[in-house]
């Protein structure tokens, strides 16, 4: 699918990676409206950015952002593209972690974008070609402690973009899934990159996800994970389950001590 003269709704805008897509979109010659809760950091982003992009203030877990979502973008013509990026974690365990914080979660990494794309799909079945990307993770693909919530909200997701793309086969509307790994942004906590960087796992730069977003959508690949071996641990952990259940109990005891450690700091600050 080209880029050049799209009309592309991107959600999380102004996070890290949503910044970098933005840059990328744009060079390719698409025209962005800006999804985000944060009034300057949006006009920030806009006025970095070269051409004229709208910005909307809105807050995707709740039904009045995506109204105003939905309004902005009907009265402005509609949309060929709309990209699900927004998205929030924490690195704690499941036993400690508040009612609050899980419902966030899944609100903003499943449930806001699957009514998001409902109330949007009359307007991408208005053109010719249209599309949704959702971004996942790797870990909506393998279960992984001390992200228990978020792991559920991102196999949510691929479930959704699965079970919408062959919904929508017989439409214009394409349907993408994009798996980045650990990526270097202010999503992950001073303990997630502890434990990173204790596990050794490679982190890319949100330039390299923007990168991989615009040729998935370029080239019509549906799906896509990013990194090695992350890649091959996903097929693993399909095929053999049990093989990763050991790997990651051996890895336990390290898991449990940067988490032990996190929430004694948190408790003692
Ligand atoms: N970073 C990683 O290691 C990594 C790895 C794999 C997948 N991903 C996925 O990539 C996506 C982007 O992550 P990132 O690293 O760029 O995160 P980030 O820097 O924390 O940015 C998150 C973005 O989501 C927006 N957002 C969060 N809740 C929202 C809400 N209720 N309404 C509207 N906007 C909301 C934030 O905007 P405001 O706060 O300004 O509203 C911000 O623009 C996420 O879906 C994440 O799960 C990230």
């Amino acid at each position: 699918m080209e880029l050049n003269n799209k009309v592309i709704l991107l959600t999380g805008a102004t996070g890290g990676i949503g910044c970098a897509v933005a840059r990328a979109l744009v060079k390719k010659g698409a025209y962005l409206r800006l999804v985000g809760r944060n009034t300057a950091a949006l006009n920030q982003l806009a006025g970095q950015l070269t051409g004229n992009h709208q910005i909307i203030v809105a807050d995707i877990g709740t039904s009045e952002g995506r109204h105003d979502i939905l309004s902005r973008c009907v009265d402005g013509g509609g949309i060929d593209l709309l990209i699900n990026l927004a998205g929030t974690t924490t690195f704690q365990c499941f036993e400690h972690q508040s009612e609050e914080s899980i419902e966030q979660i899944l609100s903003t990494n499943l449930i806001a974008p699957m009514l998001l794309t409902k109330q949007l799909i009359p307007l991408l079945n208005n053109r010719p070609e249209s599309a949704v990307v959702n971004i996942g993770s790797t870990y909506g693909s393998i279960g992984h402690p001390g992200y228990v919530a978020y792991c559920a909200s991102k196999s949510g997701l691929k479930g959704f973009t699965e079970a919408l793309r062959r919904e929508l086969s017989d439409t214009a509307i394409q349907v993408f899934y994009l798996a980045p790994r650990a990526t270097e942004t202010s999503l992950n906590s001073p303990a997630a990159n502890t434990l990173n960087r204790a596990l050794g796992n490679r982190v890319d730069s949100p330039e390299q996800v923007a990168d991989t977003l615009i040729k998935l959508v370029m080239t019509n690949r549906q799906c896509q994970f990013m990194g090695w071996p992350e890649k091959l641990f996903v097929k693993i952990n399909a095929l053999f389950p049990r093989l990763v259940d050991r790997a990651l109990v051996k890895k336990m005891p390290l898991i449990k001590k940067i988490l032990n450690n996190h929430e004694t700091t948190k408790i003692n600050t």
